[in-house]
């Protein structure tokens, strides 16, 4: 699937500028919205937590024209999340929680295309993630639900 890199490089462009609203309100949506992976996070500073999940979407959107650099670092993303304890079912949530806090921090720039841009890249993240926690593909729920 061919990713819409000039929407997803201008839209983040837009979310940068609040990264710390944008993590807040995506942590807010996933514990309220999914309390089953509360315990997940019980010994998590999640300020820097909210920082590092940032950074690895800076790095994702910066190597979107290099799949090789991006992949690699999506498979090893996810082997280690295996380690906290993430399992396949928990993808969706998180990407419904992520696509909710950017279509509220982006507002009316959060426009039908641009949604469809971040359902198909989380689709690409999970999809490297759970490769790299070597889990067969019919594991995944694909595509998440933004409603
Ligand atoms: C787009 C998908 C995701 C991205 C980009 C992402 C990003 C990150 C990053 C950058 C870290 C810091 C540690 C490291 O680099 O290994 C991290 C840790 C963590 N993530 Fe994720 N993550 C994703 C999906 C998930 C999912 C689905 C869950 C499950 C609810 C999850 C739960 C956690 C937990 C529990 C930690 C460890 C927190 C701690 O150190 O206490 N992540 N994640």
């Amino acid at each position: 699937m061919a990713l819409n890199v000039a929407l997803l490089e201008s839209s983040f462009a837009q979310l940068k500028v609040n990264s710390a609203a944008v993590t807040q309100l995506f942590y807010t949506r996933l514990l309220t919205d999914y309390p089953e992976v509360q315990p997940l996070f019980a010994k998590t500073h999640m300020e820097k937590q909210g920082q590092q999940l940032f950074q690895s979407l800076v790095f994702t959107i910066d190597h979107l024209r290099q799949p090789d650099v991006l992949s690699n670092a999506l498979k090893g993303l996810g082997t280690r999340h295996v380690q906290y304890g993430v399992l396949p079912q928990h993808y969706p949530m998180v990407g419904s929680s992520l696509l909710k806090a950017l279509e509220a921090s982006l507002g009316t720039a959060w426009t039908p295309e641009v949604q469809q841009a971040w359902v198909e890249a989380y689709g690409v993240i999970t999809q490297l993630m759970l490769e790299g926690a070597d889990c067969a593909p019919e594991q995944l729920h694909l595509p998440i639900s933004v409603k």
